[in-house]
């Protein structure tokens, strides 16, 4: 890199980080209130799994040509849990409104998204940056932007990609958060866990989905197109042997996801 590259570099990248918006001391020692309150809630009810879909589904719809959908906190209304794919996140939604109503100036945007960042931290994955400042809206986003599972890799890129303005390793490390859960018969159609130890955040996700079937265990065909194609395939086989970079690759990953369409630059609030 040329001498003048890297001053260029210097001045222009930290223009080009995103423009957050500022919040108020007391908002902020509330978010870490928050914070507190939910990793308590997480750790007795062994509920990360049903929080960080919350989180993931309310940032998900976003779609960056209409820069609709994404986290607004508008998945707290009927009108978004009644999507076919939200299906049992009513659940998710109960479990976090008595934290929710002590902290009534957090917006949900921020309060959804912070529940998930916890949920991965408190079952021993990477802390994911968290920044505040997002404003709820009360316009739900059309039904059909989630991600379907019967479906292979030109859909997820149809969605990540070019709805969301994601990567093919947004993909893959996204994917990876399979590592905690289970389907429910009752609620996707599908049943099982992805790994032996669903409330344990690891790489056991990409270890299992190399090994092949298993009995007991699902995957689906949205997590088996991972290895259909040859980049996503590479991916998947550094994550299931390095953990390390897993968790750092997942930490961006999740960031991104959980600011789609937030800190734009000239968005209302931003600096
Ligand atoms: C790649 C596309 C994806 C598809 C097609 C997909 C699909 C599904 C399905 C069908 C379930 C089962 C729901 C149930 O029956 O309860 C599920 C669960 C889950 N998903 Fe995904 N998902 C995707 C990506 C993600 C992402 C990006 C995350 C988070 C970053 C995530 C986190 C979870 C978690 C934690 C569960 C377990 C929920 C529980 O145990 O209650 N998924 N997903």
């Amino acid at each position: 890199m040329s001498i003048l590259t890297r001053i260029l570099l210097l001045y222009v990248s930290p223009r080009m980080t995103k423009a957050y918006p500022k919040v108020s001391e007391e908002y902020a020692l509330n978010i870490e209130r928050a914070r507190r309150k939910l990793r308590g809630l997480i750790a007795e009810k062994n509920c990360a799994p049903i929080i960080l879909r919350l989180a993931w589904h309310g940032s998900g719809t976003y779609d960056q040509e209409s820069k609709t959908g994404g986290p607004l906190g508008t998945i707290r209304f009927g009108q978004e849990l009644a999507h076919g794919a939200n299906a049992g996140l009513q659940i998710a939604v109960n479990l976090l409104e008595p934290i929710k109503e002590q902290f009534p100036d957090l917006s949900y945007a921020d309060f959804y998204t912070l529940a998930g960042v916890v949920a991965v931290e408190v079952t021993g994955g990477p802390t994911v940056p968290f920044h505040p400042g997002r404003k709820d809206h009360e316009t739900v986003p059309v039904e059909g932007r989630l991600p379907d599972a019967t479906k292979g890799m030109d859909h997820l890129r149809c969605v990540f990609t070019k709805q969301m303005g994601l990567t093919d390793q947004d993909i893959v490390t996204l994917s990876g958060a399979h590592t905690l859960g289970r389907c429910h018969k009752d609620r996707s159609g599908f049943e099982g866990a992805w790994t032996p130890n669903p409330l344990i955040f690891d790489n056991s996700y990409f270890k299992v989905l190399l090994e092949g079937e298993k009995d007991g265990l699902i995957m689906l065909p949205s997590d088996k197109a991972l290895l259909s194609d040859p980049n996503t395939r590479a991916l998947v086989e550094l994550y299931a042997k390095d953990e390390d970079k897993f968790f750092d690759d997942y930490a961006e990953s999740h960031m991104k996801l959980s600011e789609l369409g937030f800190a734009e630059a000239g968005q209302p609030g931003s600096v």
